[in-house]
């Protein structure tokens, strides 16, 4: 992260094998995005946002598997778009090699779409239920886009890497509803339980990436460990296309959220 407003040169790539890897599969896990200093620097920022508890108010900060009621701790606290809150994260190394690969994995017209930040505290942390993200997105586009997770220190089974079900990038989107069909949640999971059989955990050193397609089958476990599991996550995507379909998203319209609820409030004053 440079103290001027110009976003670094990217300094990592990836391989026509891990591309390959990536298109077969839909995820793709690498070892190492940015830098352990600008990690360090990166997770002072994102602990800072959270402890001034940024972008409550306006709906941004929420609890992303719980009601998230007022006075009650949150289970899996997210922020949406942190960088309104600290623009210098969207000037880091791992933003400038995250949409360098993007690039590379969807093309050269991959521009970015947003990024969100999520906390699992400590031994109580939520699992993040198996989901896809295009379940959370417009049901009249048709999208072609991925997700960067990184983790702001290792990732394990234990704390809550992801995990991926292989393949699942071809899937339609499956029934999804709030997550334990409460719709005060904002948090989605799949109808269906999923084979978790079929999943591979990525584990990952500090500063090491996943990379996951629009449509694959994702999950999380609950953080069992000491410390808390913070995961910066950005998206890039070629324009998304409009359907010519009536697909709907009834799980979204379902949903009454405390969050939108104070989004509504904030955009009246
Ligand atoms: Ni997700």
């Amino acid at each position: 992260m440079s103290t001027s407003n110009a976003t670094p040169e990217p300094t990592a790539g990836v391989s026509p094998a891990q591309v390959a890897f990536f298109h077969e599969n839909g995820f793709l896990a690498i070892g190492s995005i940015t830098t352990p200093e600008e990690l360090a620097r990166l997770r002072e920022i994102y602990d800072r946002l959270f402890s001034q508890r940024a972008g409550r108010e306006s709906g941004d900060q929420f609890d992303l598997a719980g009601a998230d009621e007022e006075g009650k701790a949150a289970s899996l606290p997210q922020i949406l778009s942190p960088s309104r809150y600290a623009p210098e994260l969207l000037q880091s190394q791992y933003y400038s090699n995250a949409r360098h690969i993007a690039a590379q994995l969807l093309g050269a017209g991959a521009s970015f779409q947003g990024e969100h930040a999520i906390f699992k505290p400590a031994r109580t942390g939520a699992p993040t239920p198996w989901h896809q993200d295009e379940a959370y997105w417009n049901p009249g586009l048709q999208y072609n886009a991925l997700s960067v997770w990184m983790p702001l220190q290792e990732a394990t089974l234990e704390n809550g890497c992801l995990q991926f079900v292989p393949g699942s990038h071809r899937w339609e989107i499956v029934e999804h509803r709030s997550i334990g069909g409460d719709v005060r949640v904002h948090g989605l999971e799949t109808v269906e339980p999923v084979d978790s059989s079929q999943a591979v955990p990525c584990p990952l050193p500090p500063g090491g990436a996943t990379f996951h397609l629009n449509r694959t089958l994702h999950y999380a476990g609950p953080n069992r460990s000491e410390i808390p599991r913070r995961a910066y996550i950005l998206g890039f995507g070629l324009p998304p296309q409009p359907r010519g379909d009536q697909r709907a998203f009834a799980w979204n319209d379902k949903k009454q959220t405390a969050r939108d609820e104070r989004a509504r409030a904030a955009q009246q004053t």
